[in-house]
Parts: C-alpha cells; sequence; structure tokens
C-alpha cells in the first residue's frame, strides 16, 4: 500500500514560462467519467484522458468489478457500460491509492450494491476524514466500518436498503454531495444535499448531460432513486488545478507570456483566476465556449507584479485545492496576505497549511499557519530545502517558487506528482522552468 518515496525535484533559479501547452485532464471530471460511464447503458468514450495514478486508481477499480475499459490509448478511454445494477462483487479490496475523491464518491456509489466491498489506499489516504461521508451513508440505511477513527479501511455490507434523505452538509464538500448523489440513485424516494456554500458541481452536470434528473436550487441538489444513465462521449478538458501552477510560476515570472489551453472554467472552479486578479494578476480567458456541458477556454497569463490581500472567504471551496500554489504567489507579492475560512486544508492530501509554512520558511519567507488558514509577508525567496510530505500539488508549487528564488529548491518526496500531472517536469521544462528529478 504505501511506498518508499525517493524521488526528489530540484528546481534551479529564475527563468521565465513561455510559449503554449495543454496540461493534464480535470482529474474531478476523469473519475466521474469511470463511474457514471461504467453504470450507464451503452458505451461511453472519453478523450482527454491524460491520465495520473488517481484517476487510473478509480479505473482500475471499476475493471475489478467487471467493466470492460479500453485504454488508455492517446488520451482516449472507452466504458463499457454494465448500467446501475451490473457491477459485479471484486475478489480483493479496491486499493485507491492517494484519491480521496476515488474513497469518498465510491463509498456512496457502492453502499447501494448487492455485493460486499472493503476500500483501502496509501498512508495518506488512509489518514484521511471519512465519517463525513459514513455518517450521514448510515443514516441512508448504508452499513459501512471504518476504524476507531473514523478512516479507511471502509468496510461496506452489500444488499441493503437504501432510503433517500435531506442533508444539509457540515463542510463545504463536493465528495460528500457526489457521494451521498451517488448512493441516491440506489435510494428509495428522494435524495437532497444543501451546501453551506458553493463547491464543483461535475456531479450533477454529468448525470444531467447522462439524462438522469438532478434538480438544482439554491446550494440544494436532489436525485429520485431508480432511472438510469445514458452513454455519450465525454471530451475532459484540462485541469484548472493544474493549470494553477503555470498560472501562478508565469506570473511571478519576469518575462513570462504563457498560453494554458483548453481549460475547464466551470465556475465553481475558478477561485484561482479571481484570487490572483485581486492580487493584481495578468490572465486574458480568451475563446471561451462550451464543451459537453463544462466552461472551457484558453488562458493566456503574463508576468505582473503582485500585491499581497485578504483573501475573500467565499472563494475559499472555489480554490480549495489551488492554496499551495496561491501561497507562492502570496510569497512573492509585495505586503501581506491573509486566508481565513480554509480549515479543510489540513485535512488534504497533507496539513497543507503546516507543510506549506514549514517549507517557505525553509527558504527565508514570512509564512505562519494559524487554526484556518496562513498569513504570508512576500518578500524574497532565498535557495533551500523543502520536504513535499508526499502532497503533489505542493511539490510544484515549490518548483515553480524557483523562477523567482535566489537559490536552488531541492523538493523532497515528489513520487505523488504522478498522481495528478505525470509529466510535469518535462511540460514545465518545455516552458522554461529549469527543473530535473533526482533519486
Ligand atoms: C474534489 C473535491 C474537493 C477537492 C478534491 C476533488 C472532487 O474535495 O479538494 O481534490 O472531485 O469532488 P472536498 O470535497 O473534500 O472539498
Amino acid at each position: 500500500m504505501t511506498s518508499q518515496s525517493s524521488l526528489r525535484f530540484k528546481a534551479m533559479p529564475g527563468g521565465s514560462l513561455n510559449g503554449r501547452i495543454r496540461v493534464p485532464g480535470d482529474k474531478s471530471i476523469l473519475h466521474r467519467s469511470i463511474m457514471l460511464g461504467a453504470l450507464a447503458d451503452g458505451v461511453t468514450e472519453i478523450q482527454g484522458f491524460l491520465e495520473g495514478e488517481d484517476s487510473l486508481a478509480t479505473l482500475k477499480a471499476f475493471r475489478a468489478m467487471g467493466v470492460q475499459i479500453d485504454g488508455p490509448d492517446k488520451g482516449r478511454v472507452v466504458v463499457h457500460g454494465v448500467g446501475l445494477h451490473g457491477l459485479k462483487a471484486p475478489t480483493a479490496a479496491l486499493d485507491l491509492g492517494n484519491s480521496g475523491t476515488s474513497m469518498r464518491l465510491l463509498s456512496g456509489l457502492l453502499s447501494g450494491q448487492a455485493f460486499d466491498v472493503e476500500l483501502v489506499g496509501d498512508a495518506s489516504l488512509m489518514s484521511r476524514p471519512m465519517r463525513r461521508v459514513t455518517e450521514p451513508l448510515a443514516s441512508m440505511g448504508a452499513v459501512i466500518g471504518t476504524t476507531e477513527k473514523g478512516t479507511a479501511p471502509l468496510r461496506i455490507r452489500g444488499g441493503q436498503t437504501l432510503k433517500g434523505i435531506d442533508y444539509n452538509m457540515p463542510v463545504a464538500s463536493a465528495q460528500v454531495k457526489s457521494c451521498l448523489l451517488l448512493a441516491g440513485l440506489y435510494a428509495q424516494g428522494r435524495t437532497c444535499v444543501t451546501e453551506p456554500a458553493p463547491t464543483r458541481d461535475h456531479t450533477e452536470r454529468m448525470l444531467a448531460g447522462m439524462g438522469y434528473a438532478v434538480t438544482r436550487e439554491q446550494g440544494r441538489a436532489c436525485v429520485e432513486g431508480g432511472g438510469s444513465l445514458t452513454a455519450g462521449t465525454i471530451d475532459v478538458p484540462s485541469d484548472i488545478s493544474s493549470a494553477a501552477f503555470f498560472l501562478v510560476g508565469a506570473t511571478i515570472a519576469p518575462g513570462s507570456d504563457l498560453l494554458i489551453e483548453h481549460v475547464g472554467v466551470n465556475p465553481t472552479r475558478t477561485g484561482v483566476l479571481e484570487i490572483l486578479r485581486l492580487m493584481g494578476a495578468d490572465i486574458e480567458i480568451q475563446n471561451p465556449r462550451d464543451v459537453g456541458g463544462e466552461p472551457v477556454a484558453d488562458l493566456r497569463v503574463r508576468y505582473a507584479p503582485l500585491k499581497g490581500i485578504e483573501i475573500p472567504v467565499e472563494q475559499v471551496p472555489l480554490a480549495i485545492d489551488e492554496f499551495p500554489a496561491l501561497f507562492v504567489a502570496a510569497a512573492c507579492a509585495e505586503g501581506r496576505t491573509v486566508l481565513t475560512g480554509a480549515e479543510e486544508l489540513r485535512v488534504k492530501e497533507s496539513d497543507r497549511f503546516q507543510v506549506m509554512a514549514d517549507g517557505l520558511q525553509a527558504l527565508g519567507v514570512d509564512a505562519q499557519a494559524t487554526a484556518d488558514g496562513m498569513v504570508i509577508q512576500g518578500g524574497a525567496i532565498g535557495g533551500g530545502q523543502v520536504d513535499s510530505c508526499g502532497d503533489h500539488r505542493i511539490a510544484m508549487s515549490f518548483a515553480m517558487a524557483a523562477l523567482r528564488a535566489t537559490g536552488d529548491i531541492a523538493i523532497d518526496d515528489c513520487d505523488n506528482v504522478n498522481t495528478s500531472f505525470p509529466d510535469f517536469v518535462g511540460l514545465a521544462s518545455t516552458a522554461g522552468l529549469s527543473l530535473r528529478t533526482e533519486g
């Protein structure tokens, strides 16, 4: 389950980002396209499946449940749907690696199956909180065992009768919302989820796109159990969360002018654009279009001097995965940047406040983690050694910091960059970052 990590990034100081790039497909949409494609009637063709380990973990889980999935082959995956009731019992526990989205969404979907199943993952995933999904699922009638701490392994007992619930989510979490809506497909009656603040709505969009009625009003989404999904073609846009490293890199590096193509700009995901713009970034949204029910655009980003800001709290869920990169932007800004209301960052792939504060301090930046946020005083970034603690987004963020550093930055424990962005080093180097791997 866990592997000894050895990969180190070495990023050399200076340079700028230029040219035209395309980053991997949106991880959130990839997971959902495999899941819903598998449960649909008919054959779903997915384009833009530029694979990372997390999406492959979902893909392998469905293969282990008897679904024929062809590819990935040059970004194309074909899922031969088995219908809502066609999954088969896997012969072993499903190992979801580092992927919280796979585990939380699958816990809902699998609560409605006729068979038992166990979900496991790597050390990081096995320490992440799962009660946020198991408790509301239990109130629908699901039977799921966790450890005493409420963590995986999740042992899901099949053959239960689920009942729809009306759930007010205590945290703004798209994973919890999606988990319950997927369980709702198997429940008697109506399942409704109300969110305290808007979160990514890819599940609702994709369900609707595949012909499953979803009612949506004022922060509330509802499904009725007992429907069916129709297969189709899904063109996956590039992941704005992966684009974020390049948005920050180009913004902080004088001389940069970079075009990032075909990026998903769903309004529930664009907090990073809003926050960077408030800080003074120069980002142009070009050629906005609709691709299969998801907004897509090309993003042109040029160097701009940044100023520190108080990050508006309503932007937090809309930029939830982009804070490691935004903290690097804050370190390059003039003045102080303050983030509050983001306690969720403590339970991501790592404790992102602590790991980022430790790394920034190691590079001489005045960064202080608080209970629910971070305070960063912009200034010079020195060279040094930082530990990503196996968190892919932290590794890539510190690589970009080198564009403004005064010395080399060595980043430890970078293997997990493969979970979301396997060719990060190649693509970043093409764009102008001086980056290599060691070990
Ligand atoms: C995701 C939701 C978010 C995000 C994660 C992907 C999703 O998690 O951080 O990377 O695809 O639904 P939370 O629901 O825990 O906020």
